[in-house]
């Protein structure tokens, strides 16, 4: 698909020109902060009557009830085996079956693909805890720009949860795995786009329906490949609580997105573009072909040519695909968004559930 828009919206025309991809990388490694600046208005609401929008005062009551505590509901005293972690998530990379001859990985023995098991892993983990502290600032500023109290009580129990994100997976990378790579370049300029729009509603579409969307499919499929027993408790824990922070975001958006205009809903379906193809890159792991010393342009081509591995990328868009179709994106303007998840084949999606009711479902009541 080659279309001058893209240029626009994601620096590139050809969406899957994979020289453009791997030419966006992270350059601030070395830094301990990052600002990004924040241009919008803080909004004092005076009209302070709780429930007047009744599935949000739902929401946040079912919230104060469903606080879990990092340091002491998950059991931090397993002992982690690396290795068998490692073996379970290689088969996901997709790419032990491809045809490997004539490439560096030709000659790969147990140690090197044990080597990538863990860095991929580590990469994944660390992703996750970037993205936890992007939900952390956007839900924050949510709270300061969204015009309704029963959001800004919901939105502060998400910030709550989220700080208890950035948490867990901080603690599970410290105490359990070997260090932390750098924020993904991709999912970066993401992050640094939905901090830095002006209008409210914009960081809940980044936020709450693209990047929290995704990352409710994402712990899903790590939940059920890992075996290992505190990881999975983990990631079941954080997915209750994203189940409600996605639902936040239906609830928010439909109201809001009923009285667009056209020109308005275009350009949340260009946002909502742009983040799915951001998403989309950074699942191509470019940095841990470079910190095991091989070619990107040479490993990631051998990944993406695996069905299993396509088939995965593209089941990180089962919630997003029916969420935008409930806020009514897919079809607007003549079905600009429907036409572009078409290209970028998940569209497959639209009719499976969407979040709006399906935090009830993930809920921890009755879970060990
Ligand atoms: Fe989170
Ligand atoms: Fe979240």
């Amino acid at each position: 698909m080659t279309d001058p828009l893209n240029q626009a919206l994601i620096g590139r025309t050809e969406v899957n020109d994979l020289d453009a991809i791997l030419a966006v990388t992270n350059t601030d490694i070395d830094s301990a902060v990052h600002a990004v600046t924040d241009n919008a208005d803080a909004i004092f609401t005076w009209d302070y009557e709780k429930g007047a929008r009744p599935a949000l005062n739902k929401l946040y009551e079912k919230a104060k009830t469903a606080q879990w505590n990092a340091e002491t509901d998950l059991p931090w005293d397993t002992d982690v085996d690396l290795e068998q972690m490692a073996r379970l998530l290689l088969p996901s990379l997709g790419i032990e079956s491809s045809d490997l001859s004539g490439t560096p990985l030709a000659t790969w023995g147990d140690a090197e693909w044990l080597e990538l098991g863990i860095e991929s892993q580590v990469w994944t983990l660390s992703q996750f805890m970037h993205g936890e502290q992007g939900a952390l600032l956007c839900t924050a500023k949510i709270v300061e720009t969204v015009p309704w109290i029963d959001a800004k009580y919901y939105a502060a129990t998400q910030v709550m949860d989220e700080a208890r994100h950035v948490e867990v997976f901080a603690k599970y990378l410290d105490t359990k795995l070997e260090g932390h790579y750098p924020i993904n370049a991709h999912l970066g300029l993401l992050l640094d786009d939905i901090v830095a729009d002006s209008r409210w509603d914009m960081t809940y579409l980044g936020m709450q329906i693209m990047v929290e969307g995704l990352a409710l499919a994402a712990f899903g499929f790590m939940h059920m490949l890992t075996e290992e027993p505190l990881l999975k408790q983990l990631l079941r824990y954080v997915m209750a609580d994203e189940a409600r922070h996605v639902a936040f975001g239906v609830l928010s958006l439909k109201e809001y997105y009923a009285e667009l205009t056209d020109r308005e809903l275009a350009e949340r379906q260009e946002f909502a573009f742009e983040a799915a193809v951001r998403m989309r890159d950074r699942f191509l792991q470019q940095e841990v072909w470079d910190r095991l010393g091989v070619d990107p342009k040479i490993a990631i081509p051998l990944t993406q040519a695996s069905p299993m591995r396509i088939e995965f990328q593209k089941m990180l868009f089962t919630k997003i695909v029916p969420n935008c179709k409930k806020l009514g994106l897919l079809d607007a303007n003549n079905s600009w968004l429907r036409r572009r998840f078409e290209e970028l084949g998940v569209i497959q999606f639209e009719d499976w559930a969407d979040t709006e009711a399906e935090y009830e479902a993930f809920s921890l009541a009755g879970t060990t």
